[in-house]
């Protein structure tokens, strides 16, 4: 039931208006849809196909006549009418049921109101049509419902009548001047209030700015405000992209499968992506807010005046656009490290999720080639490593050349829907590139590995690295040819200082160099070089691969201290740190003493004293690889053990750094009035881990530090952080009971916030003490449900996804959990359900024992009656792993 993207065929109609009318109610809403649609000479379809699914139709009207049942055919969600003219009006009206709508897809119900969420296919379940990205039409929405019930009525574009329809019901009529996919059509009914302002645009135009909330949250909207208005002055600046509207809305609701989605001119968020304030949301929840209000807003070029060919191009959109979120907080922050740190912080997300995806049995090339359910395909490798690919035209081409490309992309395709090649060919014209090779970027799966190598002639004064590339087999793909990787390089001399390059493409006086790597393996020479050098590869981790180079520890060390490329100064500390805990592990897979050698402790040590670099980037050194990542070391997998070695590492690193951690405490505070700025951000979070490490080796001194935090916090930052230290702290009976009792506190403090109720379950989720008998436990708790994606992910998928020592328990409680879960989920959500499915994905890593149990826990979801492809596909996919 897979569909493939060489069976593309273009619509055998278009559409060019749509008009729409809707009587919204929460049991029952009536949608009656008029469409003129125009043959498509050009394709091969005859019919006009239109697609459907929950709909109860109840006229059907093809230029003025019924339809009879004789004359169009409906199989699963296809309709088909044979045999129409070339120029069509077809008039339909179905009814739908919001209120029983919980796979939060189409029109339903949150907390009162009626939201809708149409991409990727939600489009069909409000009303037949030919829901796909490239048939593109403009819409009239009159919005019709009870005035007291649903005093707002949103939709896209603008509003152009409103007025009282008399018996307490009233209307609003929205025009969309723009034309635009299925799914980006959105509509919004019911009891929110706004902040608004008018926001002057660089051409001279005011475009009215708002963000609609349930009553109640109106002092939590203000970060959006001006996440968007940044977001709007960016694109203008970096860009040169205006707002298309006189109005732009964001409605936040608290049922959302996913973070949030694009809509032209309505963007809907989960409230996670909308609502804060100093007291609910921590510096990580502001940075979110900023990062996703841009990436929406962002869409409105990339994804909505261009828009994608078919979903197998989904990254065309989504890869450019978290590029250009990523590029927008970097650009916020400013500074050189703020940059890096962000940098490291994507990077960390890449290389825990979407290289595990690319190592798994869902492994799937930038562009795909084939799917069963396109909402599993919203994935860290369309997102992340798409990104990652446009990264690579910015690096390859220059700041400038790359946005030439951008201009030129725009030029050719504005009101277009496209592929992922037709990016590729506006970036490789507008910078006289030859790009073709760069394709296999979008056909290949998998990470690339590059082996690096070198050798240092002192008598001729050159150093000669060689680099070679392979990469490993995904499903459907054994072989794989070379791909074009941009490697960053520079040359470290002996006082730390980067040495001048004089290689091929280096510049006098040049320090880093693009190199390209596009053969299996290529060397390059570097002449002059005065002493022997330590090389730093991947530079800003210019390419999604594995770099390989056989590092001595002093050399690591070196890169840590002196490196001036900053991601390759944190790299270098990983590099140090995942060499001892792959150790560490298997000390204690072998019984043996633990231990922590004095080198790492001091090369932590003299980054953590050294104040004059960005506390975020200290922060980011200290961190230690996670167990996820360092997992991905071994092929056998022991999550026990990974996770005894990393708190071993953890503790020995507070018993040694004591004092150190406690002085960065005491020199990053931030007292006064809460600001999320990256500064004061970066101060507390270095001050935080400062707490985590302290409260690793248990006393009673660093244990009152946490409970004084917990309970004098002004902000939900150092209040959850401190929450964090008391729950993990391994204390005695007396601590034990004082911690449980700040739980407490914390969410009767709370409970009236869904957002902080979230936060409460989730630290519960990977705490080291919790195991199933405890998540369990949880599930009880009156506030636990699973209708609600945001509770359910809280408690659930932390537990499953980041608590590995305690999901993998030995006796296979874990896996039972987990399947009954993914089985309940699949009859409320399967989107959600699908999500979750997707942690056993790695199973084939674990001992023969845990395996087999997880085996069995995949087989008992897969032989579910009533399924969703959602959750078949993943399941189905995971069984078939070698
Ligand atoms: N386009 C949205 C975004 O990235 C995500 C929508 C995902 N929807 C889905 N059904 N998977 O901003
Ligand atoms: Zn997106």
């Amino acid at each position: 039931q897979a569909i493939y993207r060489k069976d593309y065929v273009a619509p055998g109609f278009w559409v060019d208006t749509v008009e729409m009318g809707l009587d919204l109610g929460l049991e029952q809403t009536h949608v009656a849809t008029r469409m003129t649609l125009r043959r498509n000479p050009e394709s091969t379809e005859k019919d006009i196909v239109l697609f459907g699914d929950g709909l109860k139709i109840l006229q059907l009207r093809l230029n003025g006549a019924n339809l009879k049942k004789s004359q169009y055919s409906i199989q699963g969600e296809t309709m088909r009418i044979p045999d129409a003219p070339d120029d069509v009006v077809l008039e339909i009206e179905t009814l739908i049921q919001p209120v029983k709508n919980t796979a939060l897809s189409g029109l339903y119900a949150s907390a009162g109101n009626l939201i809708t969420q149409c991409e990727a296919e939600g489009f069909r379940r409000i009303t037949w049509f030919p829901d796909r990205p490239d048939v593109m039409a403009k819409y009239t929405v009159l919005l019709r419902a009870d005035k007291k019930a649903f005093p707002v009525l949103l939709s896209n574009g603008n509003l152009i009548e409103e007025g009282d329809l008399g018996d307490g019901r009233h209307y609003a009529k929205w025009e969309d001047p723009f034309f635009k996919p299925s799914y980006l059509f959105a509509i919004v009914a019911g009891k929110l209030v706004c902040q608004e302002e008018t926001f002057r645009l660089q051409d001279g135009r005011d475009a009215l700015l708002q963000v609609w909330v349930e009553p109640g949250n109106l002092d939590k909207t203000d970060h959006a405000m001006q996440s968007l208005k940044k977001s709007i002055r960016w694109d203008e600046e970096r860009f040169g992209l205006e707002l298309d509207l006189d109005r732009f809305m964001i409605v936040a609701t608290g049922d959302f499968n996913m973070g949030a989605m694009e809509n032209k001119g309505l963007n809907i968020f989960n409230t996670k992506y909308v609502l804060a304030n100093p007291s609910i949301a921590t510096d990580t929840d502001y940075a979110g807010i900023e990062s996703v209000v841009g990436h929406e807003y962002f869409h409105n070029w990339t994804g909505n005046r261009v828009t994608c060919r078919d979903w197998f191009q989904l990254s065309l959109k989504e890869g450019l656009t978290v590029f250009r979120d990523q590029e927008f907080s970097a650009d916020l922050v400013g500074t050189a490290t703020g940059r890096a740190v962000k940098r490291i912080e994507d990077v960390r997300v890449l290389r825990q999720v979407q290289f595990s995806e690319d190592a798994g049995p869902m492994a799937h090339p930038v562009r795909p080639d084939s799917f069963v359910e396109i909402n599993n395909f919203y994935t860290v490798t369309i997102y992340e490593k798409g990104s990652e690919v446009v990264r690579m035209y910015y690096t390859l081409l220059g700041h400038d050349g790359f946005r030439k490309g951008m201009d030129l992309y725009f030029a050719r395709h504005d009101g277009q829907a496209v592929e992922c090649d037709d990016f590729r060919a506006a970036m490789a014209d507008a910078g006289g590139r030859d790009l073709t090779q760069f394709e296999r970027w979008y056909s290949q799966a998998g990470t690339p590995r590059v082996h690096a190598s070198a050798v240092y002639n002192a008598e001729e004064k050159t150093y000669v690295l060689t680099l070679a590339q392979s990469c490993p087999a995904t499903p459907g793909q054994a072989e794989k040819l070379p791909f074009h990787i941009p490697v960053t390089v520079g040359l470290l001399g002996a006082d730390g200082r980067d040495l001048p390059l004089h290689t091929d493409g280096a510049q006098a006086g040049q320090t880093s160099v693009v190199l390209e790597l596009t053969e299996a393996s290529q060397t390059f020479i570097f002449r002059d070089v005065a002493e022997e050098p330590v090389p730093s590869l991947l530079r800003n981790f210019s390419a999604p691969v594995v770099l390989h180079f056989d590092y001595s520890d002093a050399q690591l060390a070196h890169l840590l201290a002196h490196d001036s490329d900053p991601f390759n100064r944190w790299e270098a500390g990983q590099r140090l740190a995942t060499r001892r805990l792959v150790k560490l592990t298997q000390a204690v897979q072998a019984g043996e003493a633990l231990a922590l050698d004095e080198m790492f402790l001091e090369a932590l040590r003299n980054t953590l004293n050294d104040t004059t670099l960005d506390p975020a980037f200290r922060e980011l050194v200290l961190t230690l690889p996670s167990e996820l990542v360092i997992a991905e070391e071994f092929d056998e997998v022991d999550p026990q053990a990974i996770h005894t070695a990393r708190q071993f590492a953890r503790a020995a690193i507070s018993d040694a750094l004591r004092g150190d951690l406690l002085t960065a405490y005491e020199d990053n505070l931030t007292p006064g009035k809460y600001s999320p700025d990256a500064e004061s951000s970066a101060k507390r979070s270095l001050k935080n881990l400062a707490l985590s490490y302290l409260a690793d080796w248990p006393q009673q001194s660093t244990f009152d530090l946490a409970l004084t935090q917990f309970n004098e916090a002004e902000n939900m930052t150092d209040r959850l952080a401190a929450l964090h230290a008391l729950v993990n702290f391994k204390g005695d009976a007396k601590q034990k009971k004082a911690a449980d009792k700040a739980l407490a506190q914390f969410y009767k403090l709370f409970s009236k916030e869904a957002l902080v109720v979230d936060k409460w379950f989730m630290l519960q989720a990977v705490a080291e003490t919790t195991d199933v008998a405890k998540v369990r436990e949880l599930m009880q708790h009156p506030a636990f449900t699973l209708n609600n994606p945001n509770r359910a992910r809280s408690l659930t998928f932390s537990f499953c996804n980041a608590n590995p020592s305690q999901f993998h328990a030995p006796d296979g409680s874990g896996y039972a959990l987990w399947a009954e879960l993914v089985i309940a989920l699949n009859k409320i959500n399967p989107q959600v359900a699908a999500r979750l499915a997707r942690s056993m994905d790695r199973w084939k890593k674990y001992s023969p024992a845990l395996q087999q149990k997880m085996k069995a826990a995949l087989e008992k979801v897969a032989g579910t009656k009533k399924l969703s492809k959602d959750v078949a596909e993943v399941v189905t996919k995971a069984l078939a792993a070698e």
